[in-house]
């Protein structure tokens, strides 16, 4: 397994549309999951898309460690997603930050749809099928949105609430990249 280099906006990968994954489990599947674990570890994100490093492929990765210190951001179960989908729940929608480990050094305020649900298979092909709130459907649906080919600042509707994060947040932020 590897740290691989993560691709930057404006990398036409990155605005494409990734590929279902077809054969399962696999060798060249479980190297690459790897491969992306290694990759968002070393880079501190809370997740991680296969288009992010290179391979136009449906599969996300992502994770949260809950942290004492911040008691209001509730953790997110580790987990590998290949060929997701995901369906809002009802229309209630909510703005939060996100950055992303392809738009190093920025942050923007996002509207993502507070609850969820989210479906897909893990690395062995089991069905996955959660429902999801808040933080962890934010991520959920920034990380599905890297398999459409869209990046969180298409996203943002006013963009005086996007910038630099060392210019937005001096002290630091509570959330971690992603
Ligand atoms: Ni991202």
């Amino acid at each position: 397994m590897a740290i691989r280099s993560v691709r930057y906006m404006g990398d036409p990968l990155l605005s494409a549309r990734a590929q279902e994954v077809s054969h399962f489990p696999s060798a060249a599947l479980t190297e690459l999951v790897g491969d992306m674990k290694d990759t968002m570890a070393a880079l501190n994100g809370a997740g991680l898309a296969a288009p992010q490093i290179g391979v136009p492929l449906r599969i996300v990765i992502f994770g949260v460690q809950a942290n004492p210190r911040y008691p209001e951001v509730a953790g997110v179960p580790d987990t590998v997603l290949v060929n997701p989908v995901v369906e809002a729940i009802g229309d209630d929608e909510e703005e939060g930050w996100e950055g992303c480990l392809s738009v190093p050094g920025m942050r923007g305020l996002v509207p993502r749809y507070q609850r969820i649900r989210y479906r897909g298979f893990d690395l062995e092909g089991t069905p996955i099928m959660r429902e999801a709130e808040g933080f962890h459907a934010r991520v959920v649906q920034h990380e599905c949105d890297h398999l459409d080919g869209i990046l969180y600042p298409l996203r943002i509707r006013d963009l005086r609430f996007f910038g630099y994060e060392s210019v937005l947040f001096p002290e630091g932020m509570e959330a971690s990249d992603r």
